[in-house]
């Protein structure tokens, strides 16, 4: 994976840290992920609940709230994760159900994603089991008829179930390492979700009196239920150890725009900074971000385009600057127009 989180964050994780509440944990989210404010706050709930869950002697055991995160692809799914185990310092390991699903040793992968959380945690076992594991792509999953490869969807479905059930897995060196605290996060884009969630509405279901506040019935109507994602194709064991749902938005216009700008590793920061050390400031109009966020709707994959295209633009500038060194400024006008590259002044 690119490496994107260029600077230090510690400053601002340890202040996350001296007080720890879902809020803190939000605000650390926002410095680096646009948008998705329903989702950070679920993510954020779910992992203070996981702090805070008491030892298992404690006289009421507090059920693991494991999340299901549905939203479409470049949403900010990964990163969300990736932050919010960077915010609270806890190991973290993710894995992609697609691969896990067409490899004929599914158990042996698992074990290894368990190994790298092990590995993460610096060896300590005890932190390993209250560490954060992210299955990613789990709709890829969905079981189908006459699955063609070695192992079907469904099968590593009850694979992951064995682990997030909280079974004790024997380590190579002998070690067995406890599931049953680990917090996980699944996610997937779950296309053709939403035609099953909009056919199943109940709108009867919920009865509505006056002052009933309409943001919350329409939310409840909207609600993915465990039987839309029955329909979809995972297994109820599977959707029943996730409870808790959070849903990305698709990214319009203006939130792509923030992502190019506003992360404090933006990609408009990073080439800003890039810049800089050859002595020259870059200056992007704001109508050149604009061009290129409709460019990447278009190609429909979220923000993932969106560097591609910052990329391709601002090449020529990279490769022309360090050949004059008169320039010591550089302005884009328009994605649609050459940069310009200016003297001093
Ligand atoms: N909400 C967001 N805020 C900031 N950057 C985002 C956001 N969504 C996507 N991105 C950018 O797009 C890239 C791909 O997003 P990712 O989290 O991998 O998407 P997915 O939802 O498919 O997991 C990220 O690395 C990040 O640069
Ligand atoms: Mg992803």
């Amino acid at each position: 994976m690119e490496k994107q989180f260029e600077g230090s964050d510690a400053a601002d994780r340890a202040s996350v840290a001296g007080r720890l509440t879902p809020g803190a944990i939000v605000r650390f989210l926002d410095q680096y992920v646009v948008g998705q404010d329903e989702a950070k706050k679920i993510l954020a709930v779910a992992m203070y609940s996981h702090l805070r869950r008491p030892a298992s002697d404690a006289s009421v055991e507090i059920a693991k709230s494991n999340v299901l995160i549905v939203g479409p692809t470049g949403t900010g799914k990964t990163l969300l994760c990736e932050t919010l185990a960077r915010a609270v310092e806890v190991p973290f390991a993710t894995a992609d159900a697609t691969s896990l699903a067409q490899s004929r040793y599914v158990n042996e992968e698992i074990e290894a994603v368990l190994l790298r959380l092990l590995e993460r945690a610096g060896g300590d076992l005890a932190r390993a089991q209250r560490g954060v594991v992210f299955i990613d792509e789990v709709d890829k999953l969905k079981a189908r008829d006459g699955e063609p490869r070695a192992v079907s969807g469904e099968s590593v479905q009850h694979a992951l179930l064995k682990i997030m059930e909280g079974a004790p897995v024997k380590l190579p060196d002998g070690r067995y390492l406890d599931t049953a605290g680990i917090l996980f996060i699944c996610g997937g884009a779950f296309v053709g979700l939403e035609k099953i969630t909009a056919t199943t509405h109940t709108f009867g279901f919920i009865s509505t009196a006056q002052g009933d506040n309409q943001q919350i019935l329409d939310r409840l109507n909207a609600r993915i239920k465990p039987t839309d994602l029955f329909a979809f194709g995972l297994i109820p064991e599977f959707t029943g150890r996730l409870p808790v749902i959070a849903r990305f938005s698709p990214l319009g216009r203006d939130l792509l725009v923030r992502i190019m700008i506003e992360p404090r590793n933006s990609i408009y920061r990073q080439f800003r900074a890039r810049l800089l050390q050859e002595g020259v400031e870059l200056r992007i109009e704001h109508r050149v971000f604009e061009q290129i966020a409709e460019l990447a709707i278009e190609y429909g994959v979220g923000a993932r385009s969106l560097r591609g295209i910052f990329e391709e633009m601002i090449a020529p500038v990279l490769y022309a600057v360090p050949e004059r060194p008169e320039v010591r400024r550089v302005v884009i006008g328009s994605l649609f127009e050459e940069p310009r590259l200016l003297p001093a002044g």
